[in-house]
């Protein structure tokens, strides 16, 4: 039998290596990396095809279609919320006809081979606006219907782009004379919270003060965390996100009731994040110098997310609570990465 092709955009990423490192460990499927950078060196034993390019060649992802028969697309590439202020129209090209390419391809290869390809969309809490502080630390735990109204170009990328991964599964081309006969794509999405890895530091983002602040002060940087103390977001490290990819991608359809899953760990503010980390390294030199701007944008966020749908559809559960995400993983990773 052959066997099962993944394809992983945005492959040299944060998410990427984290994925590409756990399936190439334990399952045994092709894995093919797209990625606009030449994939990590560390990753390319563990993958059967690297290619640099862009989302946004069409004649690439056609090629890529002849060659391979993609049973999964892991769709990660995306320009992340900070940077995408800075040139919004790249970023919407990026983030939105990039993913309307891929989904694309995805429908493509579907009907080819006569079965759904899984398309497994991170999303992120990005897609969330909510507009006062008040309202922030009275709304609780969100669901994934509320607050939708993001206020970054990212967010919006993100919301739309989930829309986008509905229609395809569902609606594409309904008035076509074959319509309700062709396979379409099985599109699967995940709202991620903050993410930190012991491995990489994320570009880009506005959670980022959080694995910021613990990197540099494991290589006894100097850092100044952009936003206030009390500043709270849902965060989770890296092995429960990919954990959360496969076990969505691997979930059987009938039991999924929605396209998009809340999924969270701890939240934390940023002030209990210095704390732990001050207690880790205390020779860290860290202090708050808040940019009003990437401020504004996280206050938009919520505090924490409902994933009681991802529990209930998926068995969705984080393996890692606060403690041990930074005792048992965070911590002892990064003092060995550093010290070396
Ligand atoms: N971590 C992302 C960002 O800050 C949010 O999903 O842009």
């Amino acid at each position: 039998m052959r066997k099962k092709v993944v394809l992983i955009t945005g492959a040299n990423g944060e998410m990427g290596h984290g994925l590409i490192q756990y399936l190439a460990e334990n399952t045994d499927v092709n894995i093919v990396a797209l990625d606009v950078t030449p994939l990590d060196k560390c990753l390319r034993p563990l993958c059967s095809t690297y290619i640099v390019g862009d989302i946004l060649d069409q004649m690439l992802l056609g090629r890529l279609v002849v060659e391979h028969e993609i049973a999964t697309i892991y769709h990660l590439a995306s320009i992340l919320s900070t940077k995408a202020e800075y040139n919004p129209e790249t970023a919407h090209r990026i983030n939105v006809e990039g993913t309307l390419n891929l989904l694309r391809l995805a429908t493509e290869q579907s009907q080819w081979q006569g079965i759904s390809v899984k398309f497994i969309y991170p999303s992120s809490i990005a897609a969330y606006g909510i507009p006062t502080l008040k309202e922030k630390s009275d709304a609780g735990s969100v669901t994934e219907e509320a607050y939708n109204h993001p206020t970054t170009m990212y967010g919006c990328n993100k919301l739309y782009c989930e829309h986008l991964g509905r229609y395809y599964n569902s609606y594409y081309r309904q008035l076509s004379a074959d319509c309700g006969t062709n396979q379409t794509v099985d599109f699967r999405a995940i709202r991620f919270p903050g993410l930190i890895s012991a491995e990489t530091i994320p570009t880009g983002g506005t959670s980022d003060y959080g694995p910021e602040l613990l990197h540099a002060a494991a290589k006894g940087e100097d850092y100044n965390c952009f936003v206030r103390p009390d500043t709270t977001l849902p965060f989770m490290v890296m092995p429960d996100a990919v954990k959360a990819l496969v076990l969505l991608e691997d979930a059987p359809k009938n039991r999924l009731s929605q396209y998009v899953y809340n999924i969270t760990s701890f939240s934390l503010s940023a002030q209990q994040i210095f704390d732990i980390v001050q207690k880790a390294f205390p020779e860290a030199n860290i202090h708050f110098a808040v940019d009003e701007c990437r401020q504004k944008i996280v206050d938009t966020w919520p505090e924490q997310v409902n994933d009681s749908a991802a529990r209930r559809d998926w068995d969705w559960a984080p393996d890692y609570d606060c403690e041990r995400s930074f005792n048992q993983y965070l911590i002892p990773a990064i003092k060995g990465r550093y010290s070396l």
